[in-house]
């Protein structure tokens, strides 16, 4: 018998990925939030580790638990405490993948107390969040590499295109909710990744742990070339 041994394609490098949702307080009992199960950024993250990387991995809630040990996870909550740890881990990020499904509205206000129900209708005043992919696009030096996702129901590659290149991204990943076996809560998923150059790969609806190996070969490609 013999064994053959895999050569680490990541050995050593600071990446970071993002996983899950982010809750938006309303008040202490009640958030605005999303189905985002973490399922995709978790699988990064394992795959990840197991191509050699350091890995940060900076999550909303989720009930996920990572199956590799040298990842380093850092819970969040909101959209605001997600850029933060963002921003932090980034300045030693040699590549970031943000597949967390951030909130894009936050309550301009957070009641102290549970609030109460009355009569009539309730309206919550929602202020934008900051866009983090966006802002590490802008911090992006020429060597760090930068990863996202697009979830679309339409127009699917024209808005993942005006998102790459809005946000500065070395490639996206298109999940297009219209494809059976792709989305949150399964464990399957079918993407395109487009490039810099807008150059399409189409891949086959396959389980999340192949589509994050996908991803993180597309990841050691770049950084390696
Ligand atoms: N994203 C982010 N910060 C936000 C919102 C989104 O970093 N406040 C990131 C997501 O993690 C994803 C990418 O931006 O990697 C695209 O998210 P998506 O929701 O598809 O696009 P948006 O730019 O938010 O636009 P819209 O929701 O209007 O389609
Ligand atoms: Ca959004």
């Amino acid at each position: 018998s013999f064994t053959l041994k895999k050569k680490l394609l990541l050995a050593n490098q600071n990446i970071m990925v993002t996983a899950g949702p982010t809750y938006e307080a309303i008040d202490p009992v009640r958030f605005i939030g999303n189905h985002s199960s973490g399922k995709m950024g978790f699988a990064i993250a394992d795959e990840l580790a197991t191509m050699g990387a350091n890995v940060t991995l900076i999550t909303g809630p989720s009930a996920e638990i990572s199956k590799q040990q040298n990842i380093k996870r850092i819970n969040v909550t909101s959209a605001a405490e997600m850029l933060e740890a963002c921003a932090d881990a980034f300045k030693t990020a040699k590549a970031c993948i943000m597949s967390a499904a951030v909130a894009d509205y936050t309550p301009v206000h957070v009641a102290a107390q549970k609030i109460k129900k009355q009569d009539g209708g309730f309206n919550i005043e929602l202020k934008k969040t900051t866009d983090i992919l966006k802002f590490l696009g802008e911090q992006k030096t020429t060597n760090q590499l930068l990863v996202g996702f697009a979830l679309e129901t339409n127009d699917e590659e024209q808005n993942a295109m005006n998102k790459l290149q809005h946000k500065n991204l070395d490639f996206i990943v298109l999940n297009s909710l219209n494809d059976a076996g792709a989305g949150f809560k399964k464990d399957t998923n079918k993407i395109t990744i487009i490039d810099r150059d807008l150059q399409k790969t189409v891949f086959e609806l396959k389980s999340k742990d192949a589509v994050a190996r996908d991803i993180c070969l597309k990841v050691a490609q770049l950084i390696n070339r």
